[in-house]
């Protein structure tokens, strides 16, 4: 029999060999230097202060191609995604947002009042929703070009947010353009980009994006690569677009695997129908999911 000290002096010695099997598993103890912090929240709840929906402007232009009954409430969902992106993220601190593409404003008109002493950067290829931006929102005008990845940014952004335009790329200019963006993030500096997810084969029936024809080429690539493609024919297009713009619809794991090949990023997250019950959205950002190990 052993005596009690004895005793618990091997169950001392098991239970921190067993805490320290754990430990490593966890908080990667091979690299002194991890990094061990805990989420500091007081951005968000800062964000929570100073964001009231009811006081966001409800002024819109005559051309806005969004108006709609659901306008407003469509920008307070995008706040809400934002938050969520916030708490998922390693992101503190909010100096520079980017609403790409702004459109006119839907969203830009609540970005404003999350975070009141950013500043914002609003570009698009329509240059009458650049110039509403400016005008209404105080924002630096950025011309876009059919080719996002020529436009000169000359900024490091806390924030980017794409609502709706990856809904209308093929999967190599969703990766080219999320790589591109990706350089243009601050140190904890998120992107959160919205798609069509799985619900919009629900929708399609209901209220159809596209004719029967592109909706089956949609269909081909979603069902082999998780990520289906078509343009839109050339008289549903923009005017002042003349290259690829069309409808995608992805599956969450063909999305993954192109936010996998985006360097220099992790993923913080993934949420279906988180933009207005509808567009699934996507938060990378960083440090890189690497980030501490190269
Ligand atoms: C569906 S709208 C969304 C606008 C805005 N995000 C909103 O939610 O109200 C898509 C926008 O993408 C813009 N767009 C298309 N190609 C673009 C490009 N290469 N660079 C910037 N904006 C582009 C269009 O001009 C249009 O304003």
């Amino acid at each position: 029999m052993r005596e009690g000290s004895e005793l618990n002096e091997v169950m001392r010695v098991m239970l921190a060999s067993i805490f320290t099997k754990q430990d490593n598993a966890v908080i990667m103890s091979a690299n002194p230097e991890h990094d061990k912090s805990v989420k500091d929240f007081s951005l968000l709840k800062q964000v929570l202060k100073d964001y009231d929906p009811s006081e966001v402007s409800s002024e819109t232009s005559p051309v806005d191609a969004m108006a709609g009954a659901n306008y407003m409430w469509v920008g307070a969902s995008a706040a809400e995604v934002i938050m969520t992106a916030i708490a998922a993220s390693r992101l503190t601190e909010v100096n520079r947002v980017l609403d790409l593409p702004c459109g006119h404003g839907r969203i830009l008109r609540h970005l404003v009042k999350m975070f009141p002493d950013a500043t914002f950067d609003a570009c698009d290829l329509d240059s009458d929703g650049v110039d509403f931006c400016v005008n209404q929102f105080n924002a630096r005008p950025i011309r876009s070009q059919e080719d996002m990845t020529k436009v000169k940014f000359e900024a490091l952004y806390d924030i980017i947010w794409i609502g709706s335009l990856f809904t209308h790329t093929s999967a190599e200019i969703t990766k080219s353009w999320l790589s591109f963006l990706a350089k243009h993030l601050t140190e904890n500096g998120i992107i959160v980009a919205t798609f069509h997810g799985r619900i919009a084969l629900e929708l399609q029936k209901i209220n159809p994006y596209i004719d029967e024809q592109k909706w089956s080429k949609i269909m081909d690539g979603h069902h082999s690569t998780g990520y289906g493609f078509a343009d839109y024919s050339s008289d549903n297009k923009h005017g002042y677009i003349s290259g690829s713009y069309g409808v995608s619809v992805a599956k969450p794991n063909g999305l993954m695997s192109i936010l996998e090949g985006i360097p220099d990023v992790r993923i913080f997250m993934y949420q279906e129908r988180a933009w207005a019950n509808n567009h699934d959205v996507v938060v990378i950002g960083r440090p890189a999911w690497d980030d501490g190990l190269r």
